[in-house]
């Protein structure tokens, strides 16, 4: 009978075990199902409380995917399970037990037994009660959670069944617990030893070596570290070894070593890095990997070319501002014919400035001319109500500089615009973001603080390089960054910037949540048409661009407040997560897209940046970039370049200043890729040209090289079309119903598809 009771016992605990037991012994996941409630109750962290009524929920998906669209506020999730302490006893490092939650949208509050263990990525260690306005804390979405116990907090039930109850806040957007691991584990060797990859990008040398240079980290604090590092390169089509090289290090306590590897590589060959640590003594090995950027951009030519928008708004009398982007051998020499009357054009730097009175049309035929050739356009010019008719291509500085953005930062980006030859692609703007203000003096006017000592003196050197300068505030009484805002101030705001020279403003909602907490659809545009109606009678074209996250859905009422871009998302990070999350979600906007009028998925985040003073290489792969630079183009998105400049690695400038991608997203008919085809491994997005011909993209979701297929019956394409590869720029051949092109882990190919009328 004992016998009988005491299986009973055993079977009833394996079933109130919800969350898996891995195969792996020193793992325990906690990826399946888990208990879910919306609401809030401290209680609800106990052990005991009784969940039975609860529903269920995957933790790798947010809560608005799995039947709570368009909750936020406070939910709970809690998951029962065992933690043997055979866990300890397999692990050869023992000290710390580690729980894994994946990442929460935006904050959380973790318990262990009904005992707080941690908030918002942060173990606590000490007995504390939660404390609500911590929890709240804005920014945290795409932070790992890992917490981390010493294996003989009494917090831990070893060997019995434990409770974790995660208790999250969400303020907008998706909600919840989301991401790809969650686990227990005791920590190991790759929690002492840390590899960094991203100090500094991938040099290609002229003699076509690669070289990559990164550290290897003691991040223990009492231990030495002794084994072997070895370095292995591959190339990731067929994975023939192209370089290997083993040698042994030595780390004392909390040493950091610089090391690095240089091999032999085509450039345009994708390849993989493989950088593995074998612990001396343990022989416990720690790996990463990192994938090999590959060029595929081919260098523009000697012959002349222009570049950048073909088509150009401005308002009647507004300060005209346009340069003509073109590559080429230098000098060039630049001429307009049919030029209306009012404008005129620099020979030498193809910068056509002036103003025109009247509303109306006109076709301008470009010429460019060097030793070596001549290259003819035709521009149009619309004189109108409506400007920016192609998405603005620029830079900003908040993805790198962050707050600590000075004036000299911006004119050093300014000059590299130049001398790195964006501008010759079209990039035009430098757009100081927010960190600028100071305050009203006693008329009203906005003074910038200390590191923007001359204000107009900027905007000057700025149009003097044949560059547009963009600034940022909040209608709100302060800005994200706790600085002075226009509430109470936006005609005068709106005077000054165009008394200076400004031609962009970026206005973010900011704490003008305090002002309209629980915002109706006429207080969200309300603050929008306040400076709408301020910068219309500034007399200057500034390109208005809302940023409020995409409250409201803006996309359906942008231009009503005479929008020229408004963001549709919260803010990008440079991580899979947060760039395909945002990026592969912007259909349901797609049908308000039209020129002057651009939905804004955030800025691009490739190159080095890093949100402050200190900056890091992008952690986004190079398959992952293509994918970004791809998809903003076919979502006929603003380019904002959010990186330092002057670091422009060959990879990244590379991939900067394909004219033909280019093209994609300034193409004058301004209407937004559709998504054609969704599954859970590929996306295929198509975007109608003005030329009749349509760019395609075929995106890759998952981390192996995989064939997507393309039916052109899925945009209604008959008969034969020839294919280009925008990215080579280079003829694919003739297809015809079907097609299907190999794609790398989480890559992007960008192709177009021209009709053919001939068809034999
Ligand atoms: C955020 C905005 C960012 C940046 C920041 C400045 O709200 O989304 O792009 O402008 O404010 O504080």
């Amino acid at each position: 009978m004992k016998k009988i009771i005491l299986l009973t016992g055993i079977i009833a605990m394996l079933l109130v075990i919800s969350c898996n037991q891995s195969k792996e012994p020193n793992i325990v996941l906690l990826d399946s199902e888990w208990k879910f409630k919306t609401g809030n109750d401290l209680n609800w962290a106990a052990q005991g409380f009784d969940d039975s009524s609860w529903g269920t929920i995957d933790p790798k998906n947010t809560w608005e995917n799995q039947g709570y669209k368009g909750y936020n506020g406070y939910a709970w999730y809690r998951c029962k399970t065992l933690i043997r302490s055979s866990l300890k006893d397999q692990s050869k490092i023992t000290d710390s037990l580690q729980i894994f939650l994946g990442k929460i949208d935006d904050c959380d509050h973790v318990f262990l037994n009904g005992e707080l263990i941690g908030e918002n990525g942060r173990t606590i260690y000490e007995k504390l009660q939660p404390a609500d306005d911590y929890i709240k804390q804005h920014g945290l979405w795409n932070t790992d959670r890992r917490y981390l116990l010493a294996q003989n907090d009494p917090r831990i039930h070893w060997d019995q069944e434990n409770l974790i109850a995660v208790r999250c806040f969400d303020h907008d957007g998706p909600g919840g617990m989301f991401g790809k691991r969650f686990e227990i584990s005791m920590t190991g060797l790759r929690d002492r030893l840390k590899f960094d990859f991203a100090s500094s990008a991938f040099v290609y040398n002229p003699d076509t070596t690669v070289t990559k240079s990164f550290t290897v980290t003691n991040i223990t604090g009492t231990e030495r570290l002794k084994g072997e590092l070895k370095i292995e390169a591959t190339l990731s089509d067929n994975g023939i070894s192209i370089y290997s090289n083993r040698s042994i290090i030595e780390l004392s306590p909390h040493q950091k070593i610089e090391t690095s590897a240089t091999f032999r590589k085509n450039m345009a060959v994708p390849a993989a890095l493989r950088v593995t640590f074998t612990d001396a003594a343990t022989r416990n090995k720690v790996t990463e990997d990192v994938e090999v950027p590959y060029i595929l951009t081919p260098e523009s030519p000697s012959e002349p070319r222009i570049n950048g928008a073909k088509i150009f708004g401005v308002r009647p009398w507004s300060p005209f501002h346009f340069k003509v982007a073109a590559t080429g051998k230098p000098p060039l020499k630049y001429t307009a014919a049919d030029l209306p009357e009012g404008l005129v054009l620099n020979p030498e730097t193809g910068l056509i400035t002036g103003s025109l009175k009247k509303k109306g049309e006109f076709v301008v035929k470009l010429t460019v001319e060097n030793q070596l050739g001549y290259a003819e356009r035709d521009l149009k010019i619309i004189v109108g109500d409506v400007i920016s008719l192609t998405p603005p291509m620029g830079w900003n500085s908040w993805n790198c500089w962050g707050l600590s953005v000075s004036d000299k930062k911006v004119r050093q980006s300014a000059d590299a615009m130049v001398s790195s030859g964006l501008i010759n692609h079209g990039w035009s703007y430098i757009n100081i973001d927010d960190g600028w203000e100071d305050t009203h003096d006693k008329n009203g006017n906005i003074l910038p603080n200390y590191k923007f000592p001359n204000m107009p003196g900027l905007c000057n050197y700025v149009h003097s390089l044949g560059l547009k300068i963009g600034i940022y505030s909040s209608p709100g009484p302060k800005t994200c960054g706790g600085y002075e805002g226009s509430y109470g101030f936006e005609a005068k705001d709106a005077q000054n910037y165009a008394s200076w020279g400004i031609d962009y403003l970026k206005y973010d909602w900011c704490s003008y949540g305090n002002i309209a907490p629980d915002p109706s659809l006429d207080q969200l545009k309300k603050p929008y048409k306040e400076m709408k109606h301020a910068l219309r009678k500034a007399n200057r074209d500034i390109h208005y661009s809302l940023c409020q996250y995409g409250m409201g859905d803006v996309w359906s009422w942008g231009a009503e407040v005479d929008g020229n871009s408004w963001r549709t998302t919260g803010d990008i990070e440079d991580t899979w997560e947060s760039l395909s999350s945002i990026g592969f979600s912007q259909g349901p906007c797609s049908p308000w897209s039209a020129p002057g009028r651009w939905n804004d998925p955030d800025m691009l985040v490739v190159g080095m940046v890093g949100w402050g003073p200190a900056l890091r290489n992008t952690r986004l792969t190079p398959g992952e970039q293509y994918t970004h630079l791809s998809l903003w183009s076919l979502l006929a998105a603003p380019l904002l370049i959010g990186c330092d400049l002057e670091k422009l690695d060959a990879f990244t400038l590379n991939l900067l200043t394909n004219d033909e991608v280019i093209a994609v997203n300034q193409d004058p008919l301004g209407k937004q890729a559709v998504l054609i085809r969704k599954c859970d491994d590929f996306e295929v997005w198509a975007r109608d040209l003005e030329d009749g011909s349509v760019a395609v993209g075929l995106f890759n979701k998952t981390e192996k090289a995989l064939y997507v297929p393309v039916e052109m019956i899925d945009m209604k394409l008959e008969g034969k079309h020839a294919m280009r590869d925008l990215w080579k720029q280079s003829d694919l051949g003739i297809v015809r119903d079907h097609f299907e092109m190999k794609v790398l882990p989480h890559g992007g190919r960008l192709v177009l598809l021209k009709p053919k009328f001939n068809q034999n």
